[in-house]
């Protein structure tokens, strides 16, 4: 698996208007979110997602983004106060080795991993931080782009989120990726 971060700049490419012709990003994480959940968002870039997320979890909910990129999230914070949500998210940048999630442990409803996982040193290391933030019942929508993420490799990521204690639920479909629903076993 290779661990090769996505340049800053391809952060304004992600975050462009234009890729909702391709994915709806409101459409996609719809199904999951609800209003007052605590979400976390491992490498969100410009927030093509993230503004989505703090829409949909309301007033009383939370977004936990976090990236390792200082121009990322620069990016991400000026599209979610240009949208009136930035209160409402919580912009992290994440230590080289970690994700950085200390105070989370149980505590997050709904995760979504949009074309990360791969440029992560680690997926193993991944999917054991963010089960350990999950609550038991929460879910993680795991999404890879199909053009430089095999079924191989995808293969190996959900073997990695199994060893993890994630539970696979669904087979989402989401244009020009490969996805899957995975649950943390609980209430
Ligand atoms: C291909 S971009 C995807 C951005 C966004 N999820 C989307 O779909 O538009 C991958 C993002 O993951 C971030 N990233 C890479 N390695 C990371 C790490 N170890 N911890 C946190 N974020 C990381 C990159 O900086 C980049 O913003």
């Amino acid at each position: 698996m290779g661990h090769r971060v996505c340049p800053w700049w391809l952060g304004y490419v992600l975050a462009s208007p234009l890729r909702r012709l391709l994915q709806d990003p409101a459409a996609i994480i719809r199904p999951y979110v609800r209003e007052g959940m605590s979400v976390l968002e491992p490498g969100p870039g410009m927030g093509f997602f993230t503004v989505e997320l703090a829409r949909q979890v309301g007033a009383s909910g939370r977004v936990i983004a976090v990236d390792i990129q200082p121009r990322m999230i620069a990016g991400l914070k000026r599209r979610l106060a240009k949208a009136g949500l930035l209160e409402r998210t919580d912009a992290r940048l994440a230590p080289s080795d970690s994700l950085g999630l200390q105070g989370l442990h149980g505590k997050v409803d709904f995760a979504l991993a949009m074309a990360v996982v791969h440029e992560m040193p680690s997926s193993s290391r991944f999917f054991a931080e963010v089960a350990d933030a999950m609550k038991p019942g929460a879910t993680l929508l795991l999404a890879e782009p199909s053009g430089h993420v095999k079924k191989d490799a995808f293969d190996a990521e959900l073997q990695a989120a199994a060893a993890a204690g994630l539970e696979l639920t669904d087979r989402p479909v989401i244009p020009r990726s490969q996805a899957a629903l995975l649950k943390k076993p609980g209430s």
